[in-house]
């Protein structure tokens, strides 16, 4: 049986220590919940994190096909690796390549206490 995609999470899930994702980097993660699965993606720079759901606007792929590899080159913005759609890492605007006008779907994050968790 194939789980059901979600696309939200409930707040306040510890997702792990801040220390998991390198600075600056990225780094995937899925929720196994009783409704079913959440795949999300966290970009940090320094002590700042955004969040947002692994599902490209364009064709509704995840967009690392490489593990965590969800920024260019420059490591200054997000980019599908399956058609090359750039995106704002600060409010995921599509900012380049199929999808012009779109944007990622949020996924709010923070860090309490050093440790990331769902908001
Ligand atoms: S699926 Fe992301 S650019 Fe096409």
């Amino acid at each position: 049986m194939i789980a059901e995609r979600l696309y939200r999470t409930p707040p306040g899930v510890a997702l792990g220590e801040l220390d998991l994702i390198p600075d600056p980097g990225a780094r995937s993660f899925v929720l196994q919940m009783r409704a079913g699965r959440f795949h999300g993606f966290v970009v940090r720079k320094g002590e700042a994190l955004k969040g947002y759901v692994d599902r490209c606007p364009h064709q509704g792929l995840p967009l690392a096909q490489q593990h965590d590899a969800y920024l260019a080159a420059d490591g200054e913005v997000i980019q599908c690796s399956w058609h090359g759609a750039v995106f704002a890492v600060e409010d995921g605007a599509c900012l380049g390549g199929p999808c012009v006008g779109s944007a990622l779907t949020p996924w709010p994050v923070a860090v309490r206490d050093g440790v990331i968790v769902t908001e």
